[in-house]
């Protein structure tokens, strides 16, 4: 058992006496009342709500949640919108902490505030599962302090180095390899989500590395910021194709949002995709995955809401019954292509 682990038991015992002594049902402490029904508050705050694959992520945490009550075991969620505004989140926050609920699972506005918001959550003795933006330690990595050393704090997602190799991989197995003008180098558009989230960041470098680990030449025509946005998406590549035309081979978009609307620029712009432009994005949203399958995008990467957000209501469960946890969770991409 490590230092996390043995902290956290001992956290873990000193939480469920404070829950056990709450019993009045408006304290927002778990209570037990009569016929020894157990209700937890969760409250989930959820960075905005205006974003597709934020909203299927959501709506599963709450359907989940709901699978695992039992007779004796009720669970009291609240979904707050954070309104891509961090001063909002952070009164979302102090609410949930006045409420007293017993886990927050947390989708920061911006994982520079991370500090700050974990240690307030932290001082109140209400633990905290991260997801979906992770704040990055001091290297870089998963060496974030708030994490490592807080036993009751942890970070569930994917790895979005993984997410940006299978998008340049993706273009690197065409058959063409992405040049379709045969000019011996791989020109291409970059549409980024919002720069200050390592999702965005990674996607953008992997995505490009792998075609140059795969010994292909790449050739930036432009790279804009679309922060995860379809109509920005659309924007951007719009202009590009104006500006740029047939020089522009390929568009990577940081996840499928933005590819939507990138596709609405493309078909205005009398392009084809898999004709005369490859099209990829990120998170295999429904449309998107039909759309891969009748040619209308060349790729997408499965961002599985489905198992990283049943993982994040497993890990705010164990923290409830006490039980020791990990500092970082990780769920798989997946790669699509046309079946
Ligand atoms: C990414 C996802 C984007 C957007 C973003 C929000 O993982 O691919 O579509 O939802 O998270 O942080």
């Amino acid at each position: 058992m490590n230092f996390k682990k043995l902290l956290a038991s001992a956290m873990t015992v000193a939480m469920l006496a404070g829950c056990s002594s709450g019993g009045g049902a408006a304290s927002g402490s778990a209570s037990a009342a009569a016929g020894d029904v157990k209700t937890y508050n969760v409250g989930v705050a959820i960075y905005q709500f205006n974003d597709n694959f934020m909203t299927l992520y959501r709506n599963e945490i709450e359907a989940y949640f709901k699978t695992l009550e039992t007779d004796t075991v009720k669970y009291n969620v609240q979904i707050v919108d954070g309104k891509n505004d961090m001063a909002e989140q952070s009164n979302q926050v102090d609410s949930f902490i006045t409420q007293g609920m017993d886990v927050i699972i947390l989708n920061l506005v911006q994982t520079s505030s991370a500090d700050a918001i974990i240690d307030k959550v932290v001082g109140a003795g209400i633990p905290c599962v991260l997801i979906n933006r992770e704040p990055l330690g001091d290297n870089g990595d998963e060496s974030y302090a708030g994490i490592l050393d807080n036993p009751t704090v942890c970070y569930v997602g994917a790895d979005a180095r993984q997410s940006g190799t299978y998008q340049g991989e993706i273009v690197a197995e065409l058959p063409d390899k992405g040049d379709i003008n045969g000019d011996g180098k791989v020109s291409y558009l970059m549409i980024e989500g919002d720069p200050e989230n390592p999702d965005a960041q990674y996607r953008t470098q992997y995505s490009i590395k792998a075609l140059e680990d795969a010994g292909i030449t790449v050739e930036k025509i432009d790279d804009q910021i679309g922060n995860w946005d379809q109509k920005k998406g659309q924007e951007i590549c719009s202009t590009a194709l104006a500006q740029y035309g047939d020089a522009i081979e390929v568009v990577f978009c940081n996840n499928d949002a933005m590819a939507l609307g990138a596709y609405a620029a493309i078909t205005d712009a009398g392009r084809t995709v898999g004709t005369d432009i490859y099209l990829l994005g990120v998170d295999a949203l429904d449309e998107c995955v039909e759309m891969v399958n009748n040619g209308q995008m060349t790729g997408t990467v499965l961002n599985d809401a489905v198992g990283q957000s049943h993982k994040a209501v497993d890990v705010a469960v164990q923290l409830l019954n006490g039980e020791a946890i990990e500092n970082y969770y990780w769920v798989d991409y997946v790669k699509v292509t046309k079946k």
